[in-house]
């Protein structure tokens, strides 16, 4: 799909976020565009080829064999062991993501829970199944997009993830992101939404705009989990 028809059907969904929830999603002045832009977190969102990664400032730092990985399964098979984090010692099956390699829009979650730990793939249970209703009413189906989450280990009884989770998992996202290029980001939920950000928001402030993350688009918008607590958000 071209560029613009994407971007077309993404305002789609913002509108369509609008007349479900009732508040209007409203493009920003993208801050990538100028040059010595900045993203919502102050860093450089400048244009990048093939030498250059977006996420150069965090990927720099990393010496682990991981950061060199030239596609998603080889740096899957590279991380499938890790341990940085004590999650690593009760999850099941560490949660890489999944779909198109080379999709245009990337899903992110928070953290895999108990059917995804169990199965290896994000986004299988009751959320994942209304999550796939939302994308098909984008005219998208799962294997058009790519799905992934913040922590690629489930949390111990589905607990929010700890800062410091956070932070050791989420330069494994820079890399996923780093390979797949997308053009969007549809990050579902707070938790999501506020460890991308960097930042505190509400979901009612974040849902209200489109945001700039490291120079890709990225609509904020509620976890199908929360949907599916609260039938009358829908
Ligand atoms: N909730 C998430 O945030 N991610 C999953 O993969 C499943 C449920």
């Amino acid at each position: 799909m071209k560029q613009h028809s994407l971007k077309k059907e993404f305002r789609q969904f913002a509108k369509q976020q609008d007349a479900l929830f009732g508040e209007v999603i409203q493009g920003k002045k993208r801050k990538g565009s100028a040059t010595g832009a900045s993203n919502e977190q102050g860093q450089s969102t400048q244009p990048t080829n093939a030498a250059t990664s977006r996420f150069d400032e965090h990927l720099a730092l990393v010496t682990e064999e991981w950061v060199n990985a030239q596609s998603l399964e080889g740096m899957k098979q590279m991380i499938s062991g890790c341990q940085k984090c004590p999650l690593g010692a009760t999850r099941n099956k560490l949660v890489f993501g999944t779909g198109n390699p080379n999709a245009d829009i990337v899903v992110i979650g928070e953290a895999p829970g108990a059917d995804e730990d169990a199965s290896g793939e994000p986004f299988v249970g009751a959320a994942g199944q209304l999550l796939t209703k939302v994308l098909a009413a984008i005219n998208f189906s799962r294997d058009d997009v790519y799905i992934a989450n913040i922590i690629k280990s489930r949390p111990p009884g589905n607990r929010t993830p700890e800062r410091s989770e956070v932070e050791q998992c989420i330069p494994y996202l820079y890399k996923q992101l780093d390979l797949i290029k997308p053009k969007f980001i549809l990050a579902v939920g707070l938790t999501a939404a506020l460890s991308l950000l960097n930042r505190k928001a509400t979901m009612k402030e974040l849902r209200g705009s489109v945001h700039d993350y490291f120079g890709i688009t990225m609509v904020v918008t509620y976890h199908p989990a929360a949907l599916l607590r609260n039938p009358q958000w829908k």
